[in-house]
């Protein structure tokens, strides 16, 4: 049975829910009985393979996968007669449950005339990527070590990022940039953005990103605890004693 809070997990509806817990205290639970709970609505039921739904790592696609199957067998188990969820277990073998990665390879190999690619193209491994990206980088980097003397942005950058024995310093700092630009829609109107920023002059912290992202945290703090307070009081209400000694403190903070 359900706790509480997954219970509320589960059954809110029409809006954006974030669950954050701890391994085995119920993620997975909690995704897949509001799953079912779509599904086995009687107003507006939905089919499995209309959701999109994707986990980090295979593993984890295949273990949400085979507890939506057995979710499924239950309910149908119990309502043998239901045309619907009978439907259901052989729309889940083709439900788009899968890692991201799975998810955007099949979104290319179906349209890979428009992306302009070949429609049988592998992923390749990260540790080939990897090594792939290193080399590429090492090229770039002795290009530029060539003419350092006609490059004074890149001698400044070697000099300081690059400082140290070999230049290990400025190609971890270039991997790193690039893989945080890759998880931007687009990088390189995100990297053109950053530049601009960089020249920009804040009269004030609080217009700076930084500001404006520790403002932004420090209001949500606030809120929180003035909603605590706030419940705090309410639940004192009809205790007079209570509300005589406490009450004011906490009205005022
Ligand atoms: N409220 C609950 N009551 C009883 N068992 C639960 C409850 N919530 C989760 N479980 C069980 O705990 C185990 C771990 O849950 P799971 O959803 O796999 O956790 P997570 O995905 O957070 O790692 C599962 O066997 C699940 O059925
Ligand atoms: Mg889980």
């Amino acid at each position: 049975k359900p706790t509480k809070a997954q219970e509320r997990a589960i059954v809110t509806r029409g809006g954006t829910v974030l669950v954050s817990a701890g391994a085995g205290s119920g993620k997975t639970k909690v995704l897949t009985e509001r799953l079912m709970g779509y599904i086995k609505d009687t107003e507006n039921p939905a089919d499995v393979d209309s959701f999109l739904v994707i986990t980090f790592t295979n593993a984890a696609a295949g273990e949400l996968k085979g507890r939506i199957m057995d979710e499924l067998a239950a309910a149908l188990a119990k309502d043998p007669q239901n045309k619907r969820l009978r439907r259901q277990s052989a729309l889940c073998r083709k439900a788009q449950i899968s890692t991201i990665h799975g998810f955007c390879s099949g979104i290319l190999r179906e349209n890979s005339q428009l992306a302009g690619i070949s429609p049988d193209f592998k992923i390749m491994e990260s540790d080939r990527a990897g090594s792939m990206k290193s080399s590429a980088l090492e090229r770039i980097l002795e290009k530029h070590y060539e003419q350092i003397d006609k490059q004074h942005g890149f001698r400044l950058l070697a000099d300081t990022v690059g400082a140290g024995r070999d230049d290990r310093g400025l190609s971890d700092a270039v991997l790193k940039l690039n893989e945080q630009m890759q998880s931007h829609a687009r990088p390189e109107k995100w990297a053109k953005e950053q530049i601009t920023l960089l020249h920009t002059r804040f009269s004030s912290v609080e217009e700076t990103p930084c500001g404006k992202e520790i403002l932004a945290g420090a209001k949500e703090t606030v809120n929180f605890w003035k909603s605590c307070f706030e419940d705090i009081i309410i639940r004192m209400d009809g205790d007079e004693k209570l509300l005589n000694s406490c009450g004011v403190s906490f009205g005022e903070a």
